[in-house]
């Protein structure tokens, strides 16, 4: 039986190409984000190119109804997701006390909330069918503090913390949680988290296509964790040994607005 596969943040970035990957092996897709005109455009091209059925949904996952009303849509048309993509995220630059509030617990809601909300509704059946998963997309940040973009990087070591516990969980089940951790990548991440200026916006990029291939890779392969890229691999095992003190001021440089 074909595969339903559904990828939030699909829209650009990482979630697009991770839909291109997951087209590529004729899963059928149901991408949600908010900007429907590019979910259009993207299911177009890949039920042309591979002749898969493509189901958009447009949700704005900083409502706290939306997993909710994504689940029921699906249920009612009796469609079963078997591979989850929690994908869908953002982050904000600059000091935690300066930042708009409710644009920082959106970022909670986005991240966090909406990931563990889909994850609770669609992971039971999964269990039931013993087949299928879930990719999670964190992030590197999710094993630093991160001053200066304090609330996204909290927010990804929630996401990491929480994919390795449910990994642990499902153990034997044949249903297996990713997490992948890319570094800075290729998207429109840097525009919408506003911070042009900052080293760690003007550091080298991935491309998100790679960082996709990558991911999709590790996913299929039952891995727990993936960090992409080299240097980002030693970033994250480094930063487990020096003194917290020394991470934080350095990630602090890294993010400060100029
Ligand atoms: N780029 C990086 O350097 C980097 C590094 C590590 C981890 N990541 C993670 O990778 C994931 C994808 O980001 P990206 O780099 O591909 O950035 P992106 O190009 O900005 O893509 C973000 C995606 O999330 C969706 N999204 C954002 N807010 C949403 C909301 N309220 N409701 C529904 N969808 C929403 C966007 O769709 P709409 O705007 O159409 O809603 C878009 O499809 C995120 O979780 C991010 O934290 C990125």
């Amino acid at each position: 039986m074909k595969e339903t596969v559904l990828i939030t943040g699909a829209s650009s970035g990482i979630g697009l190409e991770l839909a291109k990957c997951f087209a590529a092996e004729k899963s059928n897709l149901i991408l949600v984000a908010r900007n429907r005109a590019a979910l259009e455009t993207l299911a177009a091209e890949l039920r042309r190119q591979h002749l898969i059925e493509v189901h958009i949904i447009t949700a704005d996952l900083a409502r706290s109804e939306s997993p909710q009303t994504i689940f029921d849509e699906l249920k009612s048309r009796g469609t079963a997701v078997d591979v989850l993509v929690n994908n869908a995220g953002f982050g904000l630059h600059g000091r935690f006390a300066e930042l708009p509030l409710s644009r920082q617990l959106e970022i909670i809601q986005v991240n966090v909330a909406a990931l563990v909300a889909l994850t609770g509704l669609f992971l039971p059946a999964m269990i039931e069918q013993m087949r299928g998963g879930i990719l999670n997309v964190g992030s590197v940040a999710g094993f630093l503090p991160g001053p200066n973009m304090a609330v996204y990087y909290a927010s990804k070591a929630f996401v990491q913390s929480f994919s390795e516990a449910l990994f642990e969980e499902l153990r034997g089940t044949d249903v297996c949680v990713t997490n992948l951790c890319p570094g800075p990548t290729e998207s429109n991440f840097s525009k919408v988290a506003r911070g042009h200026h900052t080293r760690a916006m003007q550091a080298a990029k991935m491309s998100a296509t790679e960082v996709a291939a990558a991911g999709h890779r590790a996913f299929r392969a039952g891995q727990c964790v993936k960090v992409t890229g080299v240097k980002n691999l030693l970033l994250a095992q480094t930063t487990r040994i020096l003194p917290r003190a020394v991470v934080r001021r350095a990630v602090g440089r890294y993010n400060k607005l100029k």
